[in-house]
């Protein structure tokens, strides 16, 4: 297994690590059994660390963890998260207190914001980061899904060496962390914890992609999710937290690191492999999908923002309009119409973007295609 430095601390953890993003949808206790043996699986595998979160199954995947970890927790970098909704500095404690309780363990090796929060001061949620960590209860921190000009602000105000890691969406697919945060985090001791790196299973954005990583994949003897994470964990601040409640994957997603990909391989899966990033007008993409997921239908909808989603709508509007990157939507073309798409991902993204610029300025956006 490669071991990497956890920010600029003195820990090191596996280069592959163990994601636990359970919908809370699938609440289901077979899934959970099925996690908590591949955990150990992980562990005896050399993968020594876990991420989780409150909100991953709703508490379980976190109480999951604290079966697997029973006699074994130092073997662990423990890391878990803290919702938006609790990013204050009382939230913050009390967040980490049910998440220690559901554990069965006394600390947190790293706690990370899940999102921002535009309605909590900043100034609040460091002050609650600071105060825990210097109660004991959390070794290090970390934030995912801030914008880059956030992620910036937050390591100047810390503590130096604090912010230990930016865990953001990496994967062949979608390579827009390359711009900003991922020579950032090379820069300034940051490890950047790659979620989504298998493009939630999909690795690639279409079968003629796919077939390109499969010969890629045969001359090295291995599979393509493992090129993938190997192509990834190739670059120095990045590690990766796949996602399986499948033992054989887990070992797997394990022994990617137990090869080099020549450089000339790397280079040829970004030429061919990555995901087509292009810019639609909204007025092109039908925001209503079949996933399954709640979705706003309209912009009114989007600006009264009934599901209480945070950041809303709106907020994130306010952020677009000032010009900052925007991670781009995915689509995939629809059924009907050869020049209309169907929103996939990005549905609070979308109408943000509309809010800030209406429907005929285009958004950036990743096309998959496996029809
Ligand atoms: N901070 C955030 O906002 C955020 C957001 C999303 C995710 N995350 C974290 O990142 C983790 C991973 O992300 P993710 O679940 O979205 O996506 P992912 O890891 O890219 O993909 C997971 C999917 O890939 C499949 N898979 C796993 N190993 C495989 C292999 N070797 N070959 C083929 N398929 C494989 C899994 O199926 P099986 O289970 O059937 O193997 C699952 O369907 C999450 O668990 C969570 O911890 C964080």
């Amino acid at each position: 297994m490669i071991l990497k430095k956890l920010g600029q601390s003195d820990i090191e953890i596996s280069a592959v690590g163990q994601g636990t993003g359970i919908h809370h949808s699938l609440k289901n206790r077979e899934i959970y059994r099925q996690l908590e043996s591949t955990i150990r699986t992980g562990i005896e595998m050399g993968i020594n660390f876990v991420d989780t979160a409150p909100v991953y199954g709703e508490g379980e995947a976190e109480m999951v963890i604290g079966k697997a970890l029973k006699g074994i927790r130092h073997a662990v970098v423990l890391a878990t998260k803290v919702s938006p909704e609790n990013i204050s500095s009382k939230g913050i404690k009390g967040s980490v207190e049910g998440s220690l309780r559901r554990l069965q363990t006394d600390r947190i090796d790293l706690l990370q914001i899940h999102w921002p929060n535009p309605q909590i001061p900043l100034s609040d949620t460091l002050m609650g980061l600071e105060e825990i960590a210097r109660e004991g209860l959390v070794r290090y921190v970390g934030i995912c899904n801030f914008s880059f000009n956030d992620t910036q602000e937050i390591h100047q105000k810390l503590p130096p060496k604090h912010l230990a890691s930016v865990q953001v969406e990496y994967n062949l697919f979608d390579r827009s962390i390359e711009r900003e945060f991922l020579p950032f985090g090379q820069q300034e001791g940051i490890s950047i914890v790659a979620y989504s790196p298998l493009h939630r299973g999909r690795i690639v954005a279409n079968r003629r992609q796919f077939g390109i990583l499969q010969t890629i994949a045969n001359q090295y003897d291995k599979t393509p999710a493992q090129i993938v994470l190997r192509w990834l964990t190739g670059h120095l601040p990045v590690v990766v937290i796949p996602n399986t409640t499948n033992s054989e994957r887990m070992k797997e997603n394990a022994k990617s690191m137990d090869f080099d990909l020549k450089e000339e391989d790397a280079r040829y899966l970004e030429e061919k492999c990555t995901g087509h990033f292009l810019e639609i007008p909204p007025r092109s993409i039908q925001v209503a999908d079949d996933s399954g997921r709640s979705v706003y239908r309209t912009l009114d909808e989007a600006l009264r923002n009934a599901m209480n989603c945070v950041p809303s709508p709106q907020e994130l509007a306010e952020q677009i309009a000032t010009g900052e990157f925007l991670k781009p939507v995915r689509l995939r073309p629809a059924k009907s119409s050869s020049d209309r798409f169907e929103l996939l991902e990005g549905r609070i993204r979308y109408w943000a973007w509309v809010i800030a610029h209406g429907f005929e300025k285009p958004l950036p956006a990743l096309i998959e295609d496996f029809s």
